[in-house]
């Protein structure tokens, strides 16, 4: 086993390809030491480490040494040092550089030769959900294998809409977290730490459906597994003909947003659907994809991003609970593309071509909604500060999309909303969930979608 594992490691990603029938097989440790030695890196620094607060890489908790550099890359400043002044050279020139850095260096590329997916519906099962009747239907989005039948891919995703709704609806998709996979014995479950009790009160299912909005529960791991093994299957490894990633290639919070996009193309030919209003939502690591996704899919109406932290919406630029170094780690650089671990050592932070205000910038105008929990309960791995420094950086693309940003640079205190503006920000009073958020960001979506035309 050990054996035939180091001989695929050593032939390297150009070597393998020709006429293999079954998908490499490496651990995240392999495939991650493969990744460096591509990009010809020694050793990368060490995260920060949340647990013993005397460690010479103790994670920081404290604001005043929370930010060692002092500038943040400008995003309505060209690579040739020229200023956005318009939002046609925005649209034209600088959204497209930026693009661009986030596809080569954070996220990576989605290749041009991703298999098409055939949808299918189960038939609808008539229930309630509190007091609401409800349609559900299972969704399943075959990806086409015949180019590498070794490996099968589906989307799964349920939807449930209103039973009794007169037209079609506006529909928030969810990242959901799934602990079980039936399909793939080498996953892990998608999230490490424990979820968040639910708060009192309705669910957040209940609360949308009473809104009489829809919603959809899409499954990341069915298509791309939450681990750096799993990178030779799944959507990255069919497509790629179940060979090891490139240092450019798309990284699995890609790989999630294609099925977010994929799964568009479903909902704008299902009848019961208003496809032009559609949000997306997701917590923690699929806090993360929800921007990501925001920002590469227009067709998206809204987002609510939870807890994104490193990798999400939070300034990279700022030392404060987990660093780049920790997604650097093999435990999570596979949600990356791999030329990301170049930051992580010899390079710094401060070297990122672009930092996580120029993401939520992507999403311009598009509104979005930035949530965190409560640094007492949620508590501080996450940096609260620096999320809510990713939306207030991006304002400025806002601003000049005739859009309102944040409009402050100071944190508000927990549960004073910042809704006004069409990048919104919200503190709750809970743990790591956006559970207590729920009812800010339906009022704020709200605003959106009860509107004769969404911004575009
Ligand atoms: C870790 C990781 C975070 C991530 C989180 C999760 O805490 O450092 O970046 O968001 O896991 O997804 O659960």
């Amino acid at each position: 086993m050990m054996k035939r594992a180091a001989l695929i490691v050593s032939l390297g990603v150009a070597t393998v390809a020709v006429g293999q029938t079954q998908p490499a097989r490496l651990t995240n440790a392999q495939d991650h030491q493969r990744l460096l030695d591509l990009l010809g890196i020694k050793e990368l620094r060490p995260g920060a480490n949340p647990n013993n607060p005397t460690a010479p890489n103790a994670a920081n908790h404290d604001e005043a040494k929370a930010s060692p550099y002092t500038t943040l890359p400008d995003p309505l400043v060209c690579l040739d040092g020229s200023v956005v002044k318009t939002p046609e050279q925005w649209w034209t020139k600088r959204r497209p550089e930026i693009v661009e850095l986030f596809d080569r260096e954070i996220y990576g590329r989605v290749p041009k030769n991703v298999p098409a997916v055939k949808w299918s519906a189960s038939p609808i099962t008539r229930g309630k959900t509190g007091s609401i009747a409800t349609a559900t239907r299972q969704l399943t989005g075959q990806v086409d294998n015949a180019a590498f039948p070794a490996l099968s891919v589906a989307i799964e995703a349920t939807i449930v809409t209103p039973a009794d709704a007169t037209g079609p609806v506006p529909v928030v998709v969810e990242f959901a977290f799934r602990m079980r996979r039936p399909s793939t014995a080498t996953s892990r479950p998608a999230a490490s730490r424990p979820q968040a009790s639910a708060p009192a009160g309705p669910t957040w299912q209940e609360q949308v459906l009473a809104h009489g909005w829809g919603y959809v529960l899409l499954y990341p791991t069915s298509y791309q597994a939450d681990n750096g093994a799993g990178l030779t299957e799944g959507i990255i490894g069919l497509t790629n003909k179940g060979q090891p990633r490139g240092v450019e290639d798309w990284g699995a919070l890609r790989a999630w947003a294609w099925g977010a996009s994929r799964l568009i193309d479903y909902l704008e030919a299902d009848s019961a659907v208003d496809a032009k209003r559609l949000a997306i939502e997701g917590l923690s690591r699929f806090g993360k994809a929800t921007a990501v996704t925001m920002a590469y899919e227009p067709r998206f109406a809204v987002a609510f991003i939870g807890s994104s932290g490193q990798g999400g919406v939070k300034i990279a630029r700022r030392d404060f609970g987990e660093r780049v170094e920790n997604v650097a780690s093999d435990a999570e650089y596979h949600w990356m593309a791999g030329n990301y671990l170049k930051y992580a050592g010899p390079l710094t932070p401060n070297d990122l071509p672009v930092d996580a205000h120029e993401l939520v910038a992507l999403c311009a105008p598009r509104p979005v909604f930035i949530s965190v929990g409560s640094l007492n309960v949620e508590g501080t791995w996450i940096d609260a500060v620096g999320n809510f420094l990713g939306g207030v950086h991006a304002g400025p693309v806002y601003e000049l999309l005739g859009r309102k940003g944040l409009g402050v640079s100071q944190i508000p205190a927990e549960q004073v909303g910042l809704t006004d503006g069409d990048i919104a920000f919200r503190m709750h009073e809970g743990g790591h969930t956006t559970g207590p958020n729920w009812p800010a960001f339906i009022n704020f979506a709200d605003r959106y979608f009860a509107r004769p035309t969404m911004p575009r």
